[in-house]
């Protein structure tokens, strides 16, 4: 298949009443501020037509747990039954409608709602109804909570849609699966595990603005300045740096890898040998003395373990709401048109001393503290800008006709870390899902 054949299809020949406002180059502006756009986007987007990120394994690690999120603005709980079995149900008493946990997470073997009394299991059936000759007849299997038609859990991250007929998880994930997998694989058990914790943002913008961001090498240099400047006065640090030279010309690249999902690699700026990572990473305070006593104790290990102290050096997103950064996990909850949270899981590993896993808390505190709310005013002044509305139009047609910055490798393009090749690739997932159309 050709570049050009492998362009976002679904933009091209189809007139309907999207057509005119996502175009080849640009994105209209009311796809931004429109609440009838976002109220759509909450049943299709996400979880109406595919596969949405809910939760990760590690979150309830064992029989009755639970955890409560968000799958678009349905409030989920996500379960294990007393076997360990998963589960996903709606948040949402089947009688009048007033969510039945208000916990963000526990134990529970069944939820009694706090308004009328009404009792399911933690799969969601209905086991008690207060005095229910009221009802007459009643059969209650009619009345349990309403699931989430498919769960299916990936290595750890559990994924839901409300679409019986969607593709399997490992199918819908495609080329990003193997990108998935190297970031787990790194982790000496294959693994990584959440805390109970997360840190959370809100920004007053649309989810999407936090979803254009996430594949975008063009705006280190200038929305990081000052984290660059702070990190270049600290000593040597390849960290990010890379960015502000001339970033195409460099050796980061951008993947588009379909189904919306899109990977940034900054592997090739470190390079591979043992204790490259570390090496490159900004400076923390204090550091010094973890260093060395994983050094003295570990010898010529110890370059692979500081390594895994650094992040991935790849920035994973998984359409619509995952992304992976560094070590750790970011979810995009839309809350509004114009609100979004922002969730950064940290995650730890198995199988490291316990220096190593001090050291990787302080480097996954870094971006989120650093620069993370660089991006933030950055999505609340877009949303801003947006407000005007005879200015119409986001452009996406950076590297467009760029040709010979992109290339195919097995299957998926590569281009330049500043191309916006991943906004003009999950805007063809956005549209099908909009469109709902089957594959
Ligand atoms: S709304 Fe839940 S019992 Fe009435
Ligand atoms: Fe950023």
């Amino acid at each position: 298949m050709t570049i050009q054949e492998q362009r976002p299809a679904a933009m091209a020949a189809r007139i309907d009443r999207w057509t005119d406002l996502v175009r080849p180059d640009r994105v209209h502006r009311t796809l931004y501020t429109e609440t009838q756009v976002f109220a759509e986007e909450m049943v299709k987007v996400f979880g109406g037509e595919s596969w949405v990120y809910l939760a990760h394994e590690s979150q309830l690690p064992q029989p009755n747990a639970f955890v409560s999120v968000r799958m678009g603005l349905r409030p989920v709980l996500v379960t294990r039954d007393r076997h360990g079995g998963l589960h996903a149900i709606f948040n949402r008493c089947a009688h009048r409608a007033a969510t039945v946990c208000r916990e963000e997470s526990g134990t529970a073997k069944s939820f009694q709602c706090p308004y009328h009394g009404w009792t399911f299991k933690n799969n969601g059936e209905l086991v008690g109804v207060p005095w229910p000759q009221g009802y007459g007849e009643m059969d209650r299997a009619e009345f349990g909570l309403t699931r989430v038609t498919r769960v299916e859990s990936y290595r750890g991250f559990v994924f839901g849609t409300m679409n019986a007929d969607a593709p399997s998880v490992e199918e819908w994930l495609g080329h990003a699966r193997p990108w998935l997998d190297h970031w787990l694989d790194r982790a000496p058990e294959g693994e990584v595990l959440l805390g109970s914790a997360a840190y959370r943002m809100g920004f007053r913008g649309n989810w999407k603005l936090a979803y254009d961001n996430a594949g975008d090498g063009y705006h280190p240099s200038f929305s990081h300045r000052s984290l660059l400047e702070m990190a270049s006065r600290m000593g040597e640090s390849k960290d990010m740096s890379y960015f502000g030279r001339t970033p195409d010309d460099g050796p980061m690249v951008s993947y588009s890898l379909g189904n919306g999902h899109s990977v940034i690699d900054q592997r090739p700026a470190h390079g591979d040998e043992p204790g490259s990572f570390w090496r490159n990473q900004r400076p923390q305070p204090g550091r010094e003395f973890f260093e060395e006593s994983i050094r003295a104790e570990h010898g010529d290990d110890a370059d692979r373990l500081l390594d895994l102290a650094i992040g991935a050096q790849i920035n994973l997103s998984i359409f619509p709401n995952l992304l992976i950064i560094g070590n750790q996990i970011q979810v995009i909850e839309p809350l509004a048109v114009d609100r979004t949270q922002l969730t950064w899981h940290a995650t730890r590993i198995g199988g490291v001393p316990d220096e190593v896993s001090i050291l990787r808390m302080r480097t996954q505190e870094d971006f989120p503290a650093f620069g993370e709310p660089d991006d933030q005013a950055n999505f609340e002044e877009a949303q801003r800008g947006l407000a005007a509305p005879e200015a119409e139009w986001i452009l996406m047609n950076r590297g467009l006709d760029v040709t010979e910055w992109q290339s195919l490798v097995d299957g998926v393009i590569v281009t330049a870390v500043t191309d916006e090749l991943h906004m003009r690739s999950y805007y063809d997932e956005w549209l099908r899902r909009m469109r709902e159309e089957v594959r």
